[in-house]
């Protein structure tokens, strides 16, 4: 086999073979072929797509290029989920023990936050103590015990994916459907889960910003899982502005605690609970999402949630104290408020530029190297629809340094008051299975 045939064939449009497929994948990862043939191959993909069979076979391929966990250990149907990406995006902080409180088993893997987007093991190390450095066993220990645990994502986990990801960032083919799907899709297969439920984000402070793009992506992703035999399906919700009212580590733990007890923001708690059922669902918990639904409704308002929470936070270390008492969270030293300039209905807070402002303050990385501040971030007073009239406060910036006057400049320019009547976004567009 030739890579230049298989490069030639694709480039004229031609679906490769599995055979094909398997020797560009291995080849390019133990570096028998140079980027140059693979970056040909990538352009070729771009413009000329894949097929369903294709995109299956690039996954599998990828998967097998590395560590595969393996959860048999682990009793029931374990059951993960996958958000694309989002700007104060609180979901995974209060799925975990929320599911797990029905006795669904969540073997997490999760990873940190870069650029505008928090990353969970992040928001979960805002407890004092709580650590995701365990070993295999223990983690698989752990989740039989309490149902729930998270770990920090292995080391050799889909290498062709690492490598294609970034051949794909300088050769302007990262924004390819059958290459996004693939390259997530093939982590959430050799994590080892056997269902999937995925979040995929649409609006300003998502990846794909067009909701056609959104569906596009979440058609690929539940077409490859349910090819390679792992059940799975996606939830299409808004990013255009950021989920919740808290953006920023140990707020959004707080947030999270709040949420669990059933005094969450709308927003989240909404979409936390469409996530859930389906997650409950497919570990066969519940028959109907309408019966899932009331059982985990249930649980946020029996405390059952947020005991569970406690046991998953003091497993791995934390100091679970802090869920009744918050204020022994991380404190930022200035809280400074932004008065709205006129009244009016807020018309836009737009996602990206608002997670932008929280990582200036040093809530996230702007490079993998960069140290985060916990403690830091935003809370929003007011969403998309809300009134607001002139001077009341439109969010609290939490900061570690007295002056944040870019910060607030920033903010300004991201949120728009207009003297129209505006609705509240749509939260949930689409589900497809
Ligand atoms: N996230 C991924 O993991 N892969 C992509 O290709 C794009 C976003
Ligand atoms: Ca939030």
């Amino acid at each position: 086999m030739r890579m230049y045939d298989i490069i030639e064939k694709k480039r004229n449009g031609q679906a490769l073979t599995t055979e094909e497929i398997n020797y560009f994948i291995d080849g390019y990862t133990n570096g028998n072929i140079p980027d140059y043939q693979a970056s040909a191959l990538l352009m070729a993909i771009y413009f000329q797509d894949m097929t369903d069979d294709e995109r299956a076979q690039i996954t599998k391929a990828m998967v097998e290029s590395g560590d595969q966990i393996d959860l048999s250990e682990i009793d029931g149907i374990k059951v993960d989920k996958h958000s694309t990406g989002g700007v104060g995006d609180t979901t995974t902080l209060i799925l975990a023990p929320l599911v797990a409180s029905l006795g669904v088993p969540v073997a997490k893997m999760s990873g940190r936050g870069l650029g505008h987007t928090g990353g969970t093991i992040d928001k979960l190390e805002a407890v004092p103590g709580f650590h995701v450095e365990i070993t295999n066993d223990e983690f698989i220990e752990l989740v039989n015990k309490n149902k729930v645990a998270v770990v920090g994502q292995s080391g050799n986990l889909t290498p062709a994916d690492k490598k294609l990801y970034g051949l794909r960032d300088v050769t302007a083919t990262v924004n390819s459907i059958p290459l996004i799907a693939s390259s997530i899709m093939s982590k959430k297969i050799a994590s080892g889960a056997d269902a999937i439920v995925l979040d995929v984000k649409t609006g300003a402070g998502a990846f794909m910003k067009e909701l056609n793009d959104a569906k596009a992506l979440a058609k690929a992703m539940v077409t490859i899982g349910n090819k390679v035999g792992r059940n799975t399906m996606a939830v299409i919700s808004d990013m255009s502005q950021p989920l919740g009212n808290a953006i920023g580590n140990a707020l959004e733990i707080n947030e999270a605690i709040d949420t669990l007890q059933g005094k969450g923001p709308k927003d989240l708690t909404e979409l936390c609970l469409t996530l859930g059922s389906q997650m409950v669902v497919l570990a066969e918990k519940a028959e109907t999402l309408e019966e899932a639904r009331a059982k985990l409704q249930e649980n946020l308002h029996n405390g059952k949630a947020l005991n569970q929470f406690k046991t998953f936070l003091s497993s791995q270390g934390g100091d679970a104290t802090v869920v009744d008492q918050p204020h022994l969270l991380p404190q930022a030293s200035f809280k400074v408020d932004l008065p709205a300039k006129k009244g009016g209905t807020v018309a836009e807070i737009i996602a990206d530029d608002i997670g932008t402002a929280a990582m200036m303050l040093g809530a996230g990385r702007a490079t993998k190297e960069s140290e985060i501040d916990l403690a830091v971030g935003l809370v929003l007073h007011k969403k998309i629809g809300d009134k607001v009239e002139a001077g009341e406060s439109l969010l609290t910036i939490h900061s570690n340094s007295e002056n944040v006057d870019e910060v607030k400049e920033k903010l300004y320019a991201s949120i728009t008051i207009s003297e129209e009547i505006i609705d509240a976004p749509t939260l949930i567009y689409d589900t497809v299975t």
